[in-house]
C-alpha cells in the first residue's frame, strides 16, 4: 500500500513561479475536437474533466498552428487566430478552478501538413524535401516566409499570453523548428543551413521573439528531439548540444524529451508506441537529457501504468510524467490515486484507437471509454440513480455486455449476467490470442473487477433461452449476444472456407499454403494472417479494396505491416475471392475483381474468409413480444443522452435494448457506447 502523503507522484513540483500540484501531466495531443479551429464546448469539457480529475498539467491541442500556411492536419487549433483567445481563456479558466495549470503546443507544421486544404497556400520546409507521412511536396522557405513566421510564432505566444494560460511549449519534433535542425530535412546553403548554428538560426529566432513577446516570467517550453534515431537525421550528441545551447540561451524553461522521427507510419510507431510494444521505452534516455543538462524534463511514450510513472518519478528521470492516452482511457487517475482507489483506474490497453483516429480525418475516441470526447452527454462517472432499484439482465459477456452490465450495477441495480462460454471478453478474447495484442484483456478485466465489486451475478456456462431471461422478473433486458462469423460471401465453395474466428481461436489448424480473404477491413482477417504466417503458413491476403485493412489506423497497421515483411505475406488489393473448389487434396480459390472479368486462380491448402459477422439475435427475437418496446429505441433521445421513453407494447413487462455486434457487425467502442448511452439513464 503506497503512503499517499509519500508518493513520489503527488509531489508538488515549482516551475518558475508556477506550482504544480503534483507530477502526473498530460501531453499535447489533438484530439480533433475543434470546431472551426477553435477550442469550443466539447474541447474545453474534455480538459476540464482531466483537472477535475486531479492532473497537475493539461498541456493542450496538439501543435496549434501559428500561421496560415500550416493548414491544419488533423483539426489543429488555428493560434493565428484572435478568436481563439477568449476560448482558450474559458478552458483555462475552468481548469484553473479545478486547480489544474493548464499550457499549450504552439507550432508551424512545415512539410508535415497539406497544401490542398484551408486557405491552399504551398506547404514549406528548409529544403524541398517530401515528407513521405503527409505527401506533400514542400517548397524550400525564403527569407521573408522566415521572417513571418517568426512574428506568426511572436503573435501566438502574445494571444497565450493573453488567454490567461500558465504557459506553452513550442513543437520541435518532426515540425518546421527541427526540419531546420536535422541533416535529413535541412541541405540550405544560407544563413539557415550548414553547421549547427546556422540550422538552429532560425529557432533560435523564433524562441527569442517568443520571448520577447511574453517576457521573462512566462513559462516557454521546447519538446524537443534529442535524438532522430535515424541514419541521416540528429544524432544523441547533436541532440544534447541543442539542448545545451538552449539551455545557455536562456529562453526556453523545461524540454519535453522526444526520441526518434516521425516521417512515416512506422517512424511514428517507435516514438508513441502502441500495445505490444515496450513500456516507457525512451524514460531512461530522457532522465539521462535531464542530468546532463540539467532542465526541468517532461516526458511521454508509453507510460500508461501507475508504477512506471511513479518509477519515473522517484529515480528522478523526470520532473513531470506524461500520462496522455492513460488519461483519455481515465482522466480521473489522479484522484483515484489519492483515494486509494489506485486499483479502479480504467487501464490504457494501448489499442491506440485514439490516435489512429486522428490521421483518418476523426475524432480521438478511447476504444473502451466512451464518455471522453463527450463530456456534454456521456459522464465518466455513473452516478446512482435516484429512480427505484431495477432488475436489469445482461445476455452475453463480450464488451458490449459488460459495459451495460458495470453501468446498470454503478447505477445501483441488480444486475445478473448470462454467459454461453466459461469466460467473458467474446471476440476481445480472441483477439487477444495474436500475443502482442493480448492487453487488450484489459478491457474486459477491468469491467470484471468492478462487477464483482458491485456484487453482480455471473452465470458462465449458460445459454439462456428466453425463459431463463423471464425467469429473472427483469425491469431491463440488454441483448449482447454478438454475431457469428458471416462468410457465406462466395458463388461456390463456401463449405470449404474456413474463418478468421476459426484461426484465432485455433480450432483451424494452420495450413501450408494459406489464402485469407479480407471483405472487412478491419483487425480479424489481419490477424489471422499474422498468426498464420508466424506459424509457418505461407499466406497470401487477398482485398477488394484499394489498401489493405482501411478499417484500420496508421499505427496499428505499421506493426502488421512490419509483421508481414518479416514474414513474407503477399497482398494482393483490389481483388475479390469468386469461388473455392476441391481439386484432389488441394483447394482452388478463384479470384476476380470489380474492375474486369479476367480471373486468376491459386492452389492453396486452406482459404479463410473474414466478411464481419451477422447479429446472433434470436433471444432478442423471442423476447421482443414480450417486451414494452418491443426492442425499439428512440434514437433522437440516445444521440441527445437522454433517457429512453418509448412504450409502443402497453401488454409488456421489461425495456428490451439490443447493443454491440448483436445489432451489426461494427467493433469494441461501438458495442461499449451502446451499452453505456442506454444504461447511463436506467
Ligand atoms: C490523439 C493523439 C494526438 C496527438 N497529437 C500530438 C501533437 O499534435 N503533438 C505532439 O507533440 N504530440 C501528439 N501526440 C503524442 C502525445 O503527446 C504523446 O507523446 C504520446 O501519446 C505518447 O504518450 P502516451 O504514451 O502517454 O500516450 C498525440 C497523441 C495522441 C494520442
Ligand atoms: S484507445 Fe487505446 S491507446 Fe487510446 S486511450 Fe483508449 S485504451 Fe489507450
Amino acid at each position: 500500500m503506497i503512503d499517499i502523503a509519500r508518493d513520489p507522484l503527488l509531489q508538488p513540483y515549482q516551475l518558475k513561479h508556477l506550482t504544480l500540484r503534483n507530477r502526473v501531466m498530460s501531453t499535447a495531443h489533438e484530439p480533433a475536437y475543434s470546431e472551426d479551429g477553435m477550442p469550443k464546448d466539447r474541447y474545453r469539457l474534455y480538459h476540464v474533466e482531466k483537472a477535475r480529475g486531479g492532473i497537475a498539467l493539461t498541456m493542450t491541442a496538439g501543435s496549434a498552428v501559428v500561421s496560415r500556411d500550416s493548414p491544419p492536419a488533423f483539426g489543429n487549433l488555428l493560434a493565428y487566430k484572435d478568436d481563439i483567445v477568449p476560448w482558450l481563456r474559458r478552458l483555462a479558466d475552468e481548469c484553473h478552478e479545478h486547480g489544474s495549470a493548464v499550457m499549450i503546443q504552439l507550432t508551424h507544421l512545415g512539410r508535415r501538413t497539406g497544401w490542398n486544404r484551408a486557405d491552399w497556400l504551398p506547404v514549406l520546409a528548409p529544403s524541398p524535401i517530401r515528407e513521405p507521412a503527409h505527401r506533400a511536396f514542400p517548397k524550400a522557405a525564403e527569407d521573408w516566409d522566415l521572417d513571418r513566421i517568426v512574428a506568426d510564432y511572436a503573435a501566438a505566444a502574445q494571444r497565450m499570453a493573453a488567454a490567461g494560460l500558465d504557459g506553452f511549449e513550442v513543437e520541435a519534433y518532426g515540425h518546421l523548428p527541427d526540419q531546420f535542425w536535422s541533416p535529413a530535412t535541412n541541405r540550405r546553403t544560407d544563413a539557415y543551413g550548414g553547421d549547427l548554428d546556422r540550422r538552429m538560426h532560425f529557432s533560435l529566432r523564433v524562441l527569442r521573439a517568443m520571448r520577447e513577446a511574453v517576457g521573462e516570467r512566462f513559462i516557454i517550453g521546447l519538446r524537443m528531439v534529442a535524438d532522430e534515431d535515424w541514419e541521416t537525421g540528429l544524432t544523441r550528441e547533436d541532440g544534447m548540444e541543442i539542448a545545451r545551447r538552449f539551455k545557455a540561451s536562456g529562453l526556453v524553461d523545461f524540454l519535453n524529451i522526444i526520441r526518434g522521427h516521425i516521417d512515416t507510419d512506422a517512424a511514428l510507431l517507435d516514438v508513441i508506441p502502441i500495445m505490444g510494444m515496450r513500456s516507457a521505452p525512451s524514460l531512461d534516455f530522457a532522465g539521462e537529457i535531464r542530468v546532463e543538462t540539467r532542465f526541468p524534463v517532461f516526458h511521454a511514450a508509453r507510460i500508461a501504468d501507475v508504477a512506471t510513472a511513479r518509477h519515473a518519478i522517484a529515480e528522478g528521470k523526470l520532473d513531470m510524467v506524461g500520462m496522455t492516452r492513460a488519461h483519455i482511457a481515465d482522466p480521473h487517475i489522479v484522484r483515484k490515486i489519492m483515494e486509494g482507489r489506485e486499483h479502479t483506474i480504467r487501464p490504457c490497453v494501448g489499442a491506440t484507437y485514439c490516435l489512429d483516429r486522428i490521421y483518418e480525418g476523426n475524432d480521438a475516441l478511447c476504444v473502451h471509454n466512451a464518455a471522453t470526447g463527450r463530456e456534454a452527454m456521456m459522464p465518466h462517472i455513473i452516478a446512482p440513480s435516484a429512480g427505484p432499484r431495477l432488475r436489469v439482465v445482461v445476455v452475453g459477456a463480450g464488451p458490449a455486455g459488460l459495459e451495460a452490465a458495470r453501468v446498470s450495477a454503478e447505477r445501483g441495480h441488480a444486475v445478473t449476467v448470462f454467459e454461453a462460454l466459461d469466460q467473458p471478453g467474446g471476440q476481445i478474447r480472441l483477439a487477444t490470442r495474436l500475443p502482442r495484442r493480448r492487453d487488450l484483456i484489459g478491457i474486459v478485466d477491468w469491467r470484471m473487477e468492478q462487477l464483482a465489486a458491485f456484487g453482480v451475478a455471473l452465470r458462465f456456462s449458460t445459454y439462456a433461452e428466453a425463459d431463463d431471461v423471464l425467469a429473472e422478473h427483469p425491469d431491463v433486458v440488454f441483448i449482447a449476444t454478438g454475431g457469428v462469423p458471416n462468410t457465406e460471401v462466395l458463388t461456390e465453395g463456401n463449405d470449404l472456407t474456413v474463418s478468421a474466428w476459426d484461426v484465432l481461436s485455433g480450432q483451424a489448424k494452420p495450413a501450408e499454403r494459406v489464402l485469407v480473404f479480407d471483405d472487412n477491413g478491419a483487425y480479424p482477417a489481419m490477424q489471422a494472417a499474422e498468426m498464420l504466417a508466424a506459424a509457418d503458413s505461407g499466406v497470401e491476403l487477398v482485398t477488394p479494396e484499394r489498401f489493405f485493412a482501411p478499417e484500420m489506423g496508421g499505427l496499428n497497421h505499421a506493426l502488421f505491416a512490419r509483421a508481414f515483411q518479416r514474414h513474407g505475406v503477399r497482398i494482393t488489393i483490389n481483388t475479390r475471392l469468386v469461388s473455392v473448389r476441391r481439386e484432389g487434396n488441394a483447394l482452388v480459390a478463384v479470384l476476380g475483381g470489380d474492375y474486369g472479368e479476367t480471373l486468376q486462380e491459386r492452389i492453396v491448402d486452406q482459404v479463410v474468409v473474414e466478411h464481419g459477422t451477422l447479429p446472433d439475435d434470436t433471444l432478442y427475437e423471442a423476447l421482443r413480444p414480450a417486451s414494452v418496446n418491443l426492442g425499439a429505441v428512440d434514437y433522437e433521445a440516445l444521440v441527445a443522452g437522454r433517457p429512453q421513453t418509448v412504450v409502443p407494447n402497453d401488454h409488456g413487462t421489461f425495456r428490451l435494448f439490443r447493443i454491440g455486434d448483436a445489432v451489426a457487425s461494427r467493433n469494441i467502442h461501438a458495442a461499449i457506447y451502446d451499452a453505456l448511452r442506454l444504461a447511463k439513464d436506467l
